[in-house]
């Protein structure tokens, strides 16, 4: 974390030393001279928190953050920073998740970063995705899946989100406008969030389909295929599961 101006830091949990240690992990993978997205959220932040004091030493990483959060987190640490239409493809993502299986699919958006995340990740070669164990998961959909919507008609779109969510069997699934001090959350494009309580979910590529086939919904927290590797931390050790990507993505 960056230095606080007054009161100490609380101490770490439990939860942050894992997060912490799947962000070390993650250490393994960079090297000289990468263009290097980076994720949004409490893990993402403490592996930039590691990057930092390289850099200074001399590892030379241009960087994409993946969000204004963590564009802001990152410049304060002294990371060079890019523009990722002047870099791509980048060497690799880091990023942390809301929930993780171990084909690698993902729910993420909790910080409602999902769709910078995402064109970030889809447009690296690897995506390395942090998180302490209680990320992972057998079977997706307990986290609530977020979904990026076009303000204009939002609830619109909502109700075209509740009858593909009906079509596919997920019946009465509650879907919040996300809200923050009092307000409609808005993303850094400009977009409302809908987390959508799923429950189980059957299968993440046919609900991906669904949800992208209503016009408005700009794009959903599921990613798959796009995920190279999970770093999942647990007491002791830091468990490592790689799997390969989807068909048709360019991974060098
Ligand atoms: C940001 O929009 C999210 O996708 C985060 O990557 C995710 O919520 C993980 O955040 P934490 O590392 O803070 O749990």
């Amino acid at each position: 974390m960056l230095p606080d101006s007054g009161s100490s830091p609380p101490m770490p949990t439990e939860q942050d030393r894992l997060k912490r240690a799947a962000a070390a992990r993650a250490l393994d993978y960079v090297t000289d001279g990468m263009k290097l997205g980076l994720g949004t959220g409490s893990t993402a932040e403490a592996f930039i928190d590691l990057l930092g004091p390289r850099v200074r030493g001399g590892l030379k990483l241009l960087c994409v953050p993946t969000s204004e959060r963590t564009t802001t987190y990152a410049r304060k640490l002294g990371l060079s920073l890019g523009n990722l239409d002047d870099l791509a493809p980048l060497d690799l993502t880091v990023d942390g998740a809301d929930e993780a299986d171990r084909e690698l699919t993902l729910i993420k958006g909790a910080g409602g970063a999902l769709l910078r995340e995402k064109i970030v990740a889809r447009a690296s070669k690897r995506m390395v995705v942090i998180a302490d164990e209680s990320k992972l998961v057998a079977r997706l959909g307990k986290f609530t899946l977020p979904v990026e919507v076009l303000e204009f008609g939002h609830k619109t779109t909502a109700r075209h989100l509740s009858e593909a969510f009906t079509s596919l069997g997920y019946s009465n699934i509650p879907i919040t406008l996300r809200q923050r001090e009092g307000a409609i959350f808005k993303s850094d494009s400009g977009n409302v969030i809908y987390d959508c309580a799923m429950g189980a979910i059957t299968s993440a590529a046919k609900l991906a389909a669904a949800i992208s086939a209503i016009p408005g919904a700009v794009e959903h927290g599921l990613f798959i295929g796009i995920a190279t590797t999970l770093l999942i931390a647990h007491p002791g050790e830091v468990e490592v599961i790689a799997g390969e990507p989807a068909a048709g993505q360019a991974r060098a």
